[in-house]
Formats: C-alpha cells, sequence, structure tokens
C-alpha cells in the first residue's frame, strides 16, 4: 500500500544539503519514504493526501522521558515560582508514590502521556524507569516502558532511596549488580543523574561501566545543578548523549565538539525550575551535535510537548527556529543513535508531521497554538 502526500507547500528532510523543499510531494510505501521530489512530478500512488500547502517536518524524537510514575508534584512547582529551589531530594516523594501504584496504574498513567506527545507530534520517545528504585519497581517499571517504546533505559541510579541514605555504596552495589541483572532484559540503554545530591562522578563511573559491561548503551544526566566531571565522563565513556548540560565549563564544551556525544538540552526544565537555560549557541557553534528533549517528568519538567520546547528554545536559549527544529528531530536521533528516524529522506521511517501552518518558524511564532494537523507512522 503506498500514499502519495501531495501539494506540500514546505518540506523538511533534513537531508545533507537539502534540508528544505517548496512545493513538494512524498510517497510513503511500506512504512518507508519512498520518493521525494517537486509536487508537479509527483507520481500515482494507491491513497492520496493533499498537505493543502502546508509544512510537513519529521515526527519529533524525543529522546529523554521520565513518564513512568504515579502521582503529582505541582507544590514543588508553585513553591519554586515564589522563590523555591529545585532539589534532586523530590524524586523520593514520587519513588514513595510510585511503589504503591499498581502495574496497571502505572500502564495507564504512561498512555496517557504518550498520547498526549503523540497528538504533539513526537513518533518516538526514550522512556526511563527511575522512580522505583527498587529491583523489582525498576523491573516493572520497564516492562510498562517497552510496551511503548523499543528505546527503554534503565536509571536505577535516579537518586539513593530513603532505605539506603546510610549506605550509598551499598546502593550502587545493588544498581550494578541485582538490580542490573534483573532489568538489562527490558532495557536498551543505561542512565545515571550525576549531581548534587544524587551520583558522584566515581559511582556514575561503576555504574555506566557496570551497564556498558552487559551490552547496554551509556546515556547521563550531567551538569543540571551545577558544573561536575559528568560531562567529560560521558565523553571518555563514549556516552550516546549527555543531558542537561546547564552548566558547562569550556573543558565540557571541548570534549563534546571533538566527540560523537550529543549534548541534550531540555528547556521545560529550566522554564519550571527558574535555574538559567543553556546556552545553545556556544554549543552549535562549536560544532557540538544538539537535540532538544522534553525531560516529562513530575518533579522538574512536566511538559510532554516537543513544539513547547522548541518555542523556548528559539525564544530564550538562542536557536534559530531550523536549528531548534533539526534538535527535536535529526538531534533527537542522533542522541538514540539513530538513522532511521528523525528526517524524511528516502529510506528512512514515514514518521512525519503536517502542520496546520505554511511553515515550521510557526512552532516558535505562535507559542501554545495547536499546530499539529495529523501525524503519520510508520506503525
Ligand atoms: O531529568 N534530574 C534528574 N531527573 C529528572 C527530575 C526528576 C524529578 O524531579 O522527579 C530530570 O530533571
Ligand atoms: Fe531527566
Amino acid at each position: 500500500m503506498s500514499t502519495l502526500v501531495a501539494n506540500i507547500g514546505l518540506l523538511v528532510t533534513n537531508e545533507e544539503g537539502r534540508s528544505e523543499r517548496e512545493n513538494a510531494a512524498l510517497v510513503i510505501d511500506d512504512g518507508r519514504i519512498a520518493w521525494v521530489g517537486d509536487a508537479a512530478s509527483a507520481p500515482d500512488a494507491d491513497e492520496r493526501i493533499d498537505a493543502d500547502g502546508r509544512c510537513v517536518i519529521p515526527g519529533f524524537v524525543d529522546s529523554h522521558s521520565h513518564i513512568v510514575f504515579a502521582g503529582d508534584r505541582s507544590d514543588e512547582f508553585e513553591a519554586r515560582m515564589i522563590g523555591q529551589k529545585y532539589a534532586a531530594g523530590g524524586i523520593r516523594r514520587t519513588v514513595g508514590l510510585t511503589r504503591q501504584a499498581t502495574d496497571a496504574e502505572l500502564a495507564a498513567n504512561t498512555a496517557r502521556l504518550v498520547a498526549e506527545m503523540r497528538a504533539q507530534g513526537t513518533t518516538t520517545v526514550e522512556i526511563k524507569s527511575g522512580y522505583g528504585l527498587t529491583t523489582v519497581d525498576e523491573a516493572r517499571s520497564l516492562a510498562v516502558a517497552k510496551a511503548f517504546t523499543t528505546e527503554t533505559t534503565y536509571l536505577g541510579a535516579h537518586v539513593v532511596p530513603a532505605e539506603f541514605a546510610d549506605d550509598p555504596a551499598g546502593y550502587v552495589g545493588l544498581v550494578t549488580g541485582e538490580m542490573l541483572d534483573a532489568c538489562a532484559r527490558h532495557a536498551k540503554w543505561i542512565d545515571v543523574f550525576c549531581d548534587d545530591g544524587a551520583f558522584d562522578v566515581d559511582q556514575a563511573r561503576a555504574i555506566l561501566e557496570a551497564g556498558m559491561a552487559v551490552g547496554l548503551g551509556a546515556r547521563m544526566h550531567g551538569a543540571q545543578l551545577g558544573p561536575s566531571g559528568a560531562v567529560c565522563l560521558a565523553v571518555e565513556l563514549g556516552a550516546a548523549s549527555v543531558d542537561h548540560c546547564t552548566f558547562l565549563t569550556d573543558a565540557d564544551v571541548d570534549a563534546l565538539a571533538g566527540s560523537d556525544t550529543v549534548a541534550t538540552l531540555l528547556p521545560g526544565v529550566e522554564f519550571s525550575t527558574r535555574q538559567p537555560y543553556p546556552d545553545a549557541r556556544r554549543l552549535i557553534d562549536a560544532g557540538v551535535t544538539v537535540a532538544l528533549a522534553c525531560d516529562c517528568n513530575p518533579g522538574s519538567s512536566f511538559t510532554s510537548s516537543m513544539p513547547f520546547c522548541i518555542a523556548v528554545a528559539v525564544r530564550d536559549m538562542r536557536f534559530s527556529p531550523s536549528e531548534a527544529l533539526w534538535a527535536a528531530t535529526a538531534g533527537g536521533a542522533a542522541a538514540l543513535r539513530r538513522t532511521d528516524i528523525g528526517g524524511l529522506a528516502v529510506g528512512q521511517r514515514a514518521d512525519l508531521v503536517i502542520l496546520d501552518a505554511p511553515s515550521y518558524v510557526h512552532l516558535a511564532y505562535r507559542p501554545g497554538v495547536p499546530l499539529v494537523k495529523r501525524v503519520l507512522t510508520a506503525s
């Protein structure tokens, strides 16, 4: 079954050298892009969708989320808006509520958030565990995540749970031992929160190396709350991505620039913690590959909207609109080491969004307006 998407006013393919085409069309065959070209020379297909002059972009790749959880922390957000500082300790509240929730409750909450994401144009999402922090609760969180995505991440090292407060080394032993054994079969990635109030650089190294030894790819939460050795460690270990990057040193930027590690920026976090936004310009100008993601979670960033993140990135982080769109699509794909998503070149997955707008610039120009007209996915 083939589908022609005809009459596209502006098509973004993210192809090297020719990433935008005016008056274009594309053909989808068997879930893949089979043809891209001028609207006037479009071939026939079994089915025809008329884009009516609208803009078509690749589906968003949200490469960082924590959407397997129970409960609400809007009281913390309210307190921050009148001066309270964000701290990693709030994670333990969600851990308590998540442990009490049934599998069905966790799956229903995750399904609701995945549906929100899809309605806003996200066609691939990475989902982390990290609100269970026991062997059983981490494994069941990942089993829930696996029902929604292949991009699952084991984050047993989110924080040290209360019952290990006096024995952090014992908790690292659990995360790298029995818990890893139970979680590895459900996960593609391993992540660690390396920051004040979570894990230090030596603990983070031990945790990522243990995951890599059983075949998981490394990711990192780093430099969210202050500068640390997290970013350089992520680069040294060949992590696919280091996420947050809010407080970077010159050495961090140099290390990222000479590496394959993507810097993933999470505008929703700075928006809802009132921290300063990271300087995307500094990273992009240094040649670092930058991704944008939502970091959807109940504590630091409870948004599921990639269009919102793009708008903030353009307004407050010095991205151009086209750089922000690239970071939210191809950048996210790079952060997941995927070449089949994040673009609409021939051979890539037919994951795409028809915007109710003539240009992707409207994603930032019309903040808060639902501009996703239609989402098509390969499966
Ligand atoms: O990416 N920084 C660590 N983890 C999440 C926050 C989780 C929470 O506050 O519940 C983040 O911001
Ligand atoms: Fe996160």
